[in-house]
């Protein structure tokens, strides 16, 4: 039987000296668009970051790298898949994951798709 909504997703807080800093939705069901350019085939390996936020006074100050790294060794095994934000790409190809765009070049509404690679 398919899980509900609300068991396939959990919400992570990160704190710094007590204040909430950050926090990320993830979503144990996946959805990879396969019209994206050479998406693996994850499985039930993937989990999606529906979201990430950084509190905007904490941006630019590593929080968003230690928490992406640390639900990775969270999930060990698991392949974390994000849609990046417009002006997000760039954070998450720092992080080193890899990059997938949409096959149609010519609309640029598709966002950049973004996966880890395997630990
Ligand atoms: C994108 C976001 C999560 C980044 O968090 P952050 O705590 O500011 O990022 P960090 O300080 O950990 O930066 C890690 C690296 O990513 C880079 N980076 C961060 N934001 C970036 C951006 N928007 N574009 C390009 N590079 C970025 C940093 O320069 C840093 O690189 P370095 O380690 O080589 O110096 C944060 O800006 C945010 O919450 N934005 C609004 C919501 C959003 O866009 N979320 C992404 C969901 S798709």
């Amino acid at each position: 039987m398919a899980q509900p909504v609300d068991e396939r997703r959990r919400v992570y807080r990160a704190y710094r000296d007590s204040s909430e800093v950050a926090r990320v939705l993830v979503d144990d069901d996946v959805g990879i668009n396969p019209d994206y350019n050479n998406v693996p085939d994850v499985g039930a390996s993937g989990l999606e970051i529906v979201f990430l936020e950084v509190h905007e006074a904490q941006r630019g100050s590593g929080v968003g790298r230690a928490l992406a790294e640390t639900l990775r060794w969270r999930h060990t095994g698991r392949r974390l898949v994000a849609y990046a934000k417009k002006d997000a790409d760039g954070f998450w190809a720092t992080l080193g994951w890899i990059r997938h765009v949409h096959a149609d070049p010519a609309n640029s509404d598709w966002l950049t798709l973004f996966i880890s690679p395997a630990l």
